[in-house]
């Protein structure tokens, strides 16, 4: 599918895990643990880092044991840090072969192998079967996907009756034009934001019960446009989500937060339930 094709190829480069753990080494010494927390500075791949991580976990709620889906689960920060912090078995999926490689790489690294299995695959065909899972989350993907309920609906089929997913979203604002390059897109060919009432109306078309449906916007402005002047004043910093995707990631970050304080896009968090 081009769109799936030119997605990956925005985000994929080779050599992920290897910058990563390189840089890692130079920041931290070359026999300092590599854990979730030390990599949780560049692996939560979304505007808000490992803060946003942490609120789904909250949101989301999971008990030990149980099964979880990451879709679109990027280089396996958020799997690992639920894996970890949770005591679940989380199954990430991904289109961007090179995300899969890094997150399998970084598994190893943590130890976390055996909790975390991550799947090269679309979340429009999530290669899972019915039912497998108790809940599910989706952090920062759903902006780049173009077929919004065949998103929901494979979510749907992946959890079991009574399972609730918990999401992380940009939706399109009422400020005008957004402003290209983001993180998520060089231009509007890849960025597919709808407005947040289209979202609540997607999701109760395929089936799922609102439990609950949040514009986060106000509440995280202050601590993006915080962020924003501090990489407009000293720029990147050496550990952080520009060793995935380049120093290209500086005006991306940028536009990011000013299309946010410009009320161009809005941040959505919402738990939804598959009834039982
Ligand atoms: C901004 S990153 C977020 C990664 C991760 N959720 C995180 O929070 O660290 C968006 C991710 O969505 C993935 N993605 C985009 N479209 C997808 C699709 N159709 N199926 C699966 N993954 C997709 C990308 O490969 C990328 O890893």
């Amino acid at each position: 599918m081009a769109i799936e094709s030119d997605v990956a190829g925005h985000y994929g480069s080779a050599g992920i895990a290897e910058r990563i753990l390189a840089a890692l080494k130079a920041a931290n010494g070359a026999d300092a643990p590599i854990t979730v927390e030390a990599l949780a500075v560049l692996d939560h791949f979304h505007g808000r880092g490992i803060v946003a991580t942490q609120e789904l976990v909250e949101l989301l709620k999971p008990r030990p044991g149980e099964h979880i889906l990451d879709i679109g689960s990027g280089i396996g920060g958020p799997a690992r840090w639920f894996a970890a912090k949770c005591g679940v078995h989380v199954t990430g999926v991904d289109l961007t072969a090179e995300f899969c490689a890094a997150a399998e790489a970084l598994n190893r690294a943590t130890g976390l192998a055996d909790r975390v299995t991550i799947k090269n695959g679309s979340a429009l065909a999530l290669p899972v079967t019915d039912n497998a899972f108790d809940r599910a989350y989706s952090q920062n993907v759903i902006m780049n996907i173009s077929d919004k309920r065949g998103f929901y609906r494979e979510a749907f089929r992946a959890l079991r009756p009574g399972g609730v997913l918990a999401l992380s979203n940009l939706c399109l604002g009422k400020g005008g034009a957004v402003v290209y390059p983001v993180p998520w897109a060089e231009t509007a060919a890849t960025s597919f934001l709808v407005p947040q009432e289209e979202m609540a109306a997607d999701l109760r078309a395929v089936g799922f019960a609102i439990i609950s449906f949040r514009d986060t916007s106000a509440d995280i402005m202050p601590a993006q446009m915080r962020n924003r002047e501090r990489l407009e004043r000293e720029g990147l910093a050496p550990l952080g989500t520009h060793l995935i995707m380049g120093e290209r990631l500086l005006e991306m970050q940028i536009n990011s937060s000013c299309n946010l304080e410009d009320g161009k896009v809005a941040t959505i968090e919402a738990l939804v339930q598959k009834p039982g």
